[in-house]
């Protein structure tokens, strides 16, 4: 299989994320009840985000944990949502390619959902002001 080089393989890969998760029973319904997600929009951002953490691009101007912090004021993220969106991303990227390029995607994945689920479902780790 294939590693991952490049922003068309992202996108390969993120086409088949969502394919997966918008109809997830755990986690499909942040995407299509608690916000009506228009994918042609958001397909580009999220291809942004993963291109800057991998790819070393600078495409991605948001704030990934301001957005999430957002939507669990709408509707709370629970241990096992973190939970399943990490084996859904880790299922798809195996399925579709393989390298270290693949392994760092999944690392990171798992590391910035960890940092989520700290912040918003443990409520940090203490250290911030009030
Ligand atoms: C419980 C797990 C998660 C759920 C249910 C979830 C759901 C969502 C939803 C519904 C949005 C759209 C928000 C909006 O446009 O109003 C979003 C945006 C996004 N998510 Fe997640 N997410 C999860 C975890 C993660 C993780 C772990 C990452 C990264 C490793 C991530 C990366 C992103 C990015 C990059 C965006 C776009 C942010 C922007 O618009 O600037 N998500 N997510």
């Amino acid at each position: 299989m294939p590693d991952i080089e490049n922003r068309t393989d992202l996108e390969l890969l993120m086409v088949n994320f969502y394919g997966k998760v918008l109809l997830d029973q755990v986690i499909g319904h942040f995407f299509t009840e608690v916000v009506k997600l228009d994918m042609d929009k958001h397909i580009p951002v999220i291809v942004n985000f993963w291109e800057s953490v991998l790819l070393e691009k600078s495409s991605y101007q948001g704030n990934v944990l301001d957005v999430h912090e957002r939507l669990h004021h709408l509707s709370a993220f629970r241990d096992e949502h973190f939970e399943r969106w990490v084996t859904v991303f880790k299922e798809t990227v195996d399925e579709l390619f393989a390298g270290i390029n693949a392994e760092k995607l999944k690392q990171r994945a798992t590391s910035i959902a960890t940092v989520m689920k700290i912040k918003l479902v443990y409520g940090g780790i203490g250290l911030q002001k009030g």
